[in-house]
């Protein structure tokens, strides 16, 4: 029952007892599929938003360019972060759904992260899982008491221990309420990353209208 709107996507409906719904965004060479089930597992209830990134790395989907591994190109990150935004807001209305909570994995965590920081009315907070600092340099406001919950493994070869700091430290000063913790796990996702998604985002759940 997906519409025809500015991303391929996925839309799952929200069922009785209806909650606030889930953005599911993927990390690199996933897709608008792979993130549904991990979805389901967090909010059982809730409506399902998954975009497929539109920026190709060698044909593996992402959400936006980067120039490296963990070196990304801002000037990317910000456009794409305001494109990714405003299929938020279009498929909100397409739908008829509210404001969501995102929930990304590695790249998706680092646009859910900018859009956070540039577009904060956009989400109703977020779960960022193996997030980096998508924008070196950010300074503003705006997030007044944004949930967010950051998930960091220990052992991440990918994402360096000090920049998820980074991230929740300019996530704080922006004005988040942020949680972080650091798992005994490397880059790739763990059934402990589900239960304290889970039990988290339970805590924000707020019943809506379907
Ligand atoms: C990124 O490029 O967003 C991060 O390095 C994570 C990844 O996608 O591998």
């Amino acid at each position: 029952m997906s519409q025809n709107l500015s991303f391929v996507h996925r839309f799952g409906p929200a069922t009785p007892p209806a909650t606030i719904p889930l953005l599911l965004l993927h990390g690199t060479g996933g897709n608008e599929d792979d993130l549904l089930s991990l979805g389901r597992m967090i909010a059982p209830h809730s409506a399902l938003l998954s975009p497929r990134g539109k920026v190709l790395e060698n044909g593996m989907p992402r959400f936006f360019l980067r120039l490296a591994e963990g070196v990304f190109d801002e000037d990317d990150v910000r456009r794409r972060a305001h494109e990714l935004a405003d299929f938020v807001e279009e498929a909100g209305k397409a739908y008829g759904i509210a404001s969501p909570i995102a929930v990304g994995y590695s790249n998706g965590a680092n646009i859910a992260a900018a859009i956070l920081l540039l577009r904060p009315q956009v989400l109703a907070g977020a779960v960022l899982l193996r997030a980096m600092t998508p924008l070196a340099h950010f300074e503003g406001g705006g997030l007044a008491d944004k949930p967010v919950l950051i998930l960091s493994g220990a052992r991440d070869p990918i994402v360096p221990v000090e920049n998820a700091a980074r991230l929740a430290a300019t996530l704080a000063q922006a004005g988040a309420a942020v949680e972080r913790q650091t798992l005994p796990v490397g880059h790739e996702l763990s059934q402990a990353d589900v239960a304290l998604a889970r039990s988290w985002v339970d805590g924000r759940l707020v019943l809506v209208d379907t």
